[in-house]
Order: structure tokens, then sequence, then C-alpha cells
């Protein structure tokens, strides 16, 4: 691959991939870049996986019906399909060269000249987009970009493993707000459920995807002038809104049979706590049910987040739309501020 031109180099930043990936959408060949990423994550996926993405990437870009089919040159074409007949984790490198190489020569050379130069462009340009443009969005933002994500846990929350049965039924369609990378999606969406989240930081995002080996294809929704990307997983029932939660309705999502919120509500500014009711109660079907993990730091100086909810809190926010049921409270942590953290289930009375 020429090193020349950067386009490598761009490659690997999330907000240029980005960028690059709106300005492909307008020419209709955003395909390219979806299969070039496609075969990166190929590359890196286990043993097992290797088998299914075969097919996935296959039948997505290359067979003469794909959707998605790529302009591959004849050379590249018969290759592959030689490669197809025994497959390893080189079976699409001929091809993705050649995609890259089509990319590097023209779109991506026009790109440059109209952008002067993505690479300079300041890492929080995606906050002037979201609505609100709030400061959380700039140090969420941040956060990601620094890796300092501590509030990500390498493992599926015992609280949602605990609850998921007795509160969600079978096939449901479950929505994470705030969700970031976490390993909830994947439990849920291995349970049966399908799978929907909302999370504003593309690094969490493409993050997840690649973390998990799992193929996605993007698209761009406008809806009441707020733009949100559309991350869907092509082989499993996960897709990822990107953008601004308080802006994401249920004209966009449909309605929701339950809802997981670790580390949503107890995130926001406590100003928002009304918002976030809103859009809850918009996003839930009338049967549905939204398991709220909350906690309650006994120091009346706590700063969060995670924020302090208190009873009071809850009614205040929740109460005149739903019925709360507190499922436990369990023993505050005194490793960890005496923190007492609750499991609520709120349901339409
Ligand atoms: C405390 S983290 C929790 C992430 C996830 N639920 C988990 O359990 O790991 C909050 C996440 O919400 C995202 N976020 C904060 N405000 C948001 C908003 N208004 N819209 C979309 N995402 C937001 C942040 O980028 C961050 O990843």
């Amino acid at each position: 691959m020429s090193r020349t031109t950067g386009f490598e180099e761009f490659l690997k930043k999330p907000s240029c991939l980005k960028s690059f990936r709106r300005f492909l959408q307008k020419e209709f060949s955003q395909e390219n870049l979806d299969f070039w990423l496609a075969v990166e994550m190929y590359k890196n996926c286990t043993f097992k996986k290797r088998d299914k993405l075969t097919v996935v990437i296959y039948k997505t870009y290359i067979h003469e019906d794909a959707p998605n089919q790529v302009n591959l040159d004849a050379d590249a074409m018969n290759e592959t399909l030689q490669r197809l007949l025994q497959p390893d984790d080189t079976t699409f490198d001929v091809a993705q060269k050649n995609i890259f190489e089509l990319m590097e020569r023209d779109p991506f050379r026009r790109y440059m000249a109209d952008k002067t130069n993505c690479m300079k462009s300041n890492s929080f340009g995606a906050v002037g987009k979201l609505s609100a443009a709030k400061m959380e969005a700039h140090d969420w933002l941040k956060m990601w970009e620094t890796n300092n994500i501590r509030f990500h846990q390498n493992s599926v929350h015992p609280h949602l493993v605990k609850h998921e049965k007795n509160v969600f039924s079978v096939n449901s369609r479950i929505y994470l707000p705030l969700c970031g990378k976490t390993l909830d999606m994947n439990y849920l969406s291995e349970k049966g459920h399908d799978v929907v989240g909302c999370e504003f930081s593309e690094i969490a995002i493409l993050d997840f995807f690649k973390e998990h080996s799992i193929a996605f294809t993007c698209k761009t929704v406008n809806s009441s002038g707020h733009e949100f990307d559309i991350y869907e997983a092509t082989d499993i029932k996960i897709t990822i809104y990107k953008g601004d939660f308080f802006a994401l309705g249920s004209q966009v999502t449909g309605k929701f049979d339950g809802i997981w919120d670790r580390g949503g509500f107890v995130a926001i500014n406590p100003s928002q706590h009304g918002d976030y009711a809103k859009v809850i109660k918009d996003v839930l079907k009338p049967n549905g049910k939204y398991l709220l993990n909350s906690f309650r730091f006994p120091d009346p100086n706590w700063k969060g987040p995670p924020h302090s909810i208190s009873q009071e809190d809850m009614e205040n926010t929740f109460g005149s739309h739903f019925k709360i049921t507190n499922l436990e409270t369990l023993e505050p942590n005194k490793n960890f501020h005496n923190v007492e953290v609750s499991n609520f289930l709120l349901t339409f009375p």
C-alpha cells in the first residue's frame, strides 16, 4: 500500500473515517470503505468467526447480486474467487488492496483537495453538530479519545444477567441509552433480543464492532434537523445510533419492549432529568419495561457522574408517568463511598 498519500494513516483516525464516509456517501460509493473496514475486521477475527464472516463479506460486497457490490478489477475478482475455495485470513487481501488503491487514486484525492487537510481537523468537530452542544458532549468525547473510560466493564453487567429473564419477554426489542461499547449488547443479542443502542462517540461504536469482529453497515438519517449515523450489524441484531440521545425519538428508532439503562440516567446532568424521562416515555411501548440501574451516594457533597439519585429524584423525574418498583437495593458498598446500588423497574400504570 502506498505511503506517500497518507491514506493508510488517514484511515486509522475515526474522525477522518467518518468525514470520508460522508464524502463517499454523497457519491454513492460508500460500499468501498465499508468493504475495506469489513476486511480489516476479518483479518483480525477469530478462526471460529471466520467462516461466517467469509460468507457475509462475499454476499454483501463480492457476489454479482451483492447489495453493496464493490467494483473489483478482473484480476482481483478472479484471485478472490480462487481464494474463496479455501478461505483463510488472506482471502480478501487482494480485493482489499484493489479497493484501497481505487479509493486512494480517486475519491481520496478529491476529498483532500476539498478539505485541505482532514488530519488537522479539530477532534471535537463532532460536538458542534450535536444539537445541544452541551459541555458534557465535549467531556465525554474527550474521555473516549484519551481512552479514559473507567466506566466501561470488560464483562456483562451482573445485574442485567440477574434480571434479564424475569423482566424482558423473549425476543424483545431492547434499547440501551448512552450505550458506550458495553458487552451488555452482546449478551442481550445472544439471548435472542433485538438490540439498539445510542451513543455519540464514534470511537466507542467503532471499537465495539471491531473488538467483537462484528461486520456492519452504516447509513445516515436526518430527523427534525438532527443527524444520526446508524451502525447496523450485518449478521446479528445489534444497531447503534450515533448521535445525541435527547434528539433521538421513536419517530427514528421505533418503540421498544424494554430498556436496559446502566450508566445512562446516572450519567447525565441532573438538570436534564426531565428531558431524559420524556425520551424514555416516548420510546417505550405501552406495555414496555424500563430496567434502571441506579446509584445513591450518602455523601451530600458527592459530585458525579455517576450522579446520586434519591428516591425523591426518582419520583420527581418519573413518578407522573410511570409506576416505579424498586426490585432491589444492595448493601452499601464500603469500598466505594458507601454507594447504594438499586435496580428499579418502571412501567406505565
Ligand atoms: C457512563 S458511560 C456508560 C456507557 C455504557 N452504558 C456502559 O455501561 O458502559 C455514558 C456514555 O454515554 C455517552 N453519552 C453521554 N451523553 C450522551 C448523549 N446525550 N447522547 C449519546 N451518548 C451520550 C458517553 O459518550 C458515554 O459513552
